[in-house]
């Protein structure tokens, strides 16, 4: 499939200058090593001057000057809008990352799982809200566990039962948990049905002793990636009404509302609209990727400009005798098989496509910038930035082509 021109031109322009190096004298050290320099040198270390083109691949790259402008634009957006900003770190899985979100301005951080608030909070990350319910005997003695010791420590639930479950359990903690009720936006995935069933819910919530209501979460996974600004407006407006309502029961009945949380990356600009609404869960922002960057936005309806791809993965050539194409060392067990494929960073007139384990193939295009050597490094745009952090244990943070961080990703494979 050919890029469309606009779209091609934007990525040109977000790689200009970081696509290819030769292979000069470079040093090649290995996460291991970097993970040492780092914890030697500290705030020190772009001073020892390591480039990116010496760390050994495939390797998880973050740039930070385009993490930071992410970050800076939801934070004024949510100023403008009047809402707060509760990042998921289900995209991230990483303390760094988590505190830069709440140094700058973000008023929690959302988990997916127990293992990843327990992950967070191990680093000094407390003021976690878990947006997913825990369910088993063994996770919901885990969750009353870190309660005990995180007392800004916020789950969800969705049934009677399992609210049931959770009083028990933090009684028997001794504890009082804090719980929001999970209202499903039409989805069925997870959440209780708005309106009387979610309020009635809430009503249990509120009287059971272990328990203290917080409010409401809804999260409406399917209009994210809806392409076209408009057709994504109308889409989350029309399916988060019912979960305003349910906001708006329950306000009546006297019960709690602090806290009415949901939306993404892909509405972070539309969710405000919606009456009673207190908080973005946005994760992907902070990396962008391709299947975000499709979805067009207010400004533009072919990219999604919104935020800057951030998050790379750093390959090497491995051969190049062929005609047409070359192959590198990032396959799907560096890139995962998600689609779209991973992006040429700054590269015009080349296609990636990552389908074999270990290796990665690029074609060349009748207009290619260029053909790649073996021993180049380029870097990728990644596919879906959620599956691919968790691929690896550290990711690097990169300035101006220089390390400044090794990021430890340390909620890395929870997912119990
Ligand atoms: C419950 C929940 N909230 C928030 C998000 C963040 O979404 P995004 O990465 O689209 O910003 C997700 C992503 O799947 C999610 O499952």
């Amino acid at each position: 499939m050919t890029m469309p021109l606009s779209r091609r031109h934007f990525l040109q322009a977000a790689g200009a200058g970081a696509a290819v190096w030769v292979p000069a004298p470079v040093k090649g050290y290995s996460g291991a090593e970097m993970s040492a320099f780092a914890a030697q040198a500290g705030p020190a270390l772009s001073s020892l001057g390591v480039s990116v083109r010496d760390l050994d691949t495939p390797a998880l790259v973050v740039d930070l000057d385009a993490l930071d402008a992410n970050l800076a634009t939801m934070q004024r957006t949510m100023e403008r809008n009047g809402i707060g900003s509760r990042p998921h770190a289900k995209t991230h899985k990483c303390p760094a990352i988590a505190r830069r979100q709440l140094e700058t301005g973000s008023v929690g951080i959302c988990v997916a799982k127990v293992s990843e608030a327990e992950a967070l909070f191990e680093h000094g990350i407390d003021r976690l809200l878990m947006t997913t319910s825990n369910v088993t005997p063994f996770k919901i003695r885990r969750a009353m566990h870190l309660r005990k010791w995180c007392p800004a420590f916020v789950q969800a639930t969705d049934t009677a039962a399992n609210a049931r479950d959770l009083s028990e359990a933090a009684e028997a903690a001794g504890v009082v948990a804090d719980v929001v009720v999970d209202v499903d936006p039409g989805g069925h995935r997870t959440g209780i049905t708005p309106g009387e069933p979610a309020l009635a819910l809430a009503q249990l919530v509120d009287r059971l002793p272990g328990l203290r209501l917080r409010g409401i979460l809804c999260y409406d996974g399917g209009s994210q990636h809806v392409t076209g600004f408009e057709a994504r407006q109308a889409q989350t407006l029309d399916r988060l009404a019912a979960a305003a309502d349910t906001c708006e029961r329950m306000v009546r009945s006297g019960l709690s509302t602090e806290i009415f949380s949901g939306g993404g990356t892909g509405t972070y600009n539309i969710d405000h609209q919606t009456p009673g609404f207190t908080d973005v869960q946005v994760g992907s922002y902070v990396f962008m990727d391709a299947q975000y960057l499709g979805i067009g936005g207010a400004d533009d309806p072919e990219v999604y400009r919104d935020f800057q791809p951030a998050l790379t993965i750093l390959t090497t050539v491995l051969n190049a005798q062929y005609e047409g194409r070359a192959t590198t060392d990032a396959g799907a067990k560096a890139c995962t098989i998600n689609r779209p494929w991973s992006i040429v960073k700054g590269e015009q007139g080349m296609s990636y496509t990552s389908g074999s384990d270990e290796f990665g193939s690029i074609r060349y295009g009748d207009d290619a910038s260029r053909t790649y050597a073996v021993g180049d490094k380029l870097e990728l745009i990644v596919s879906h930035c959620d599956p691919v952090v968790n691929l690896y244990d550290r990711m690097y943070a990169v300035r101006g082509g220089i390390v400044e961080a090794v990021w430890e990703i340390a909620a890395r494979g929870r997912s119990t």
